[in-house]
């Protein structure tokens, strides 16, 4: 190995150090990822606007996409690199998909961290993760030029 090869793995396994400490300490860890994903998605099958939408992609196919969002807040959380996937293709022609959604998705979260997450830092972290990821899928999938006016007033 050369020195430049080595030196990036010695970088990349001191920020996965890193992460699993900062994780350590709010405790969170792997069985919390697992719990968490179980019980949201199952809330999310529960919900009357954001349930219909997933179930009628992910239909036959929910055990896949359980493991795959394990593998996803687990990559995020530990920089583990076990997730390889691409989040805005994922959610391109998901039908029925609106902007609106995303607010729902962000409460009922919140609202499933606030009932099961260890404490309330580990809450703020998940929540600050997701609200920038929801910002960014947002972004991708509807950001739209014509209605990009900074007079506008938020609706
Ligand atoms: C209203 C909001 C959302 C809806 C309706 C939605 C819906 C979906 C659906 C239907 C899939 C499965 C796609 C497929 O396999 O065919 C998916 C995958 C995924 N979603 Fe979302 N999602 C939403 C928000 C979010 C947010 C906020 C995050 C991150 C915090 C997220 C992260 C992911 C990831 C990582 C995948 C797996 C992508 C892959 O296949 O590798 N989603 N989502």
């Amino acid at each position: 190995m050369d020195m430049e090869i080595q030196g990036r793995a010695a970088h990349v396994a001191a920020i996965r150090e890193r992460a699993e400490a900062e994780m350590k300490a709010m405790g969170i860890d792997e069985a919390f990822i697992d719990q968490l994903v179980e019980t949201f998605y199952a809330r999310v099958l529960q919900h009357p606007t954001l349930g219909p939408v997933f179930d009628s992609r992910l239909s036959g196919r929910w055990p896949e996409h359980m493991q795959k969002m394990k593998s996803f807040w687990s990559s995020v959380a530990f920089r583990s690199g076990a997730y390889g996937g691409k989040p805005v293709q994922a959610h391109t022609g998901v039908a029925n998909m609106t902007a609106e959604l995303f607010p729902q998705w962000l409460a009922l979260f919140s609202e499933t961290l606030g009932d099961i997450a260890p404490n309330a830092e580990a809450k703020a972290w998940f929540m600050a993760t997701a609200e920038r990821i929801a910002r960014s899928l947002t972004l991708s999938l509807f950001y739209n030029p014509a209605l990009d006016d900074p007079q506008r007033k938020p609706a």
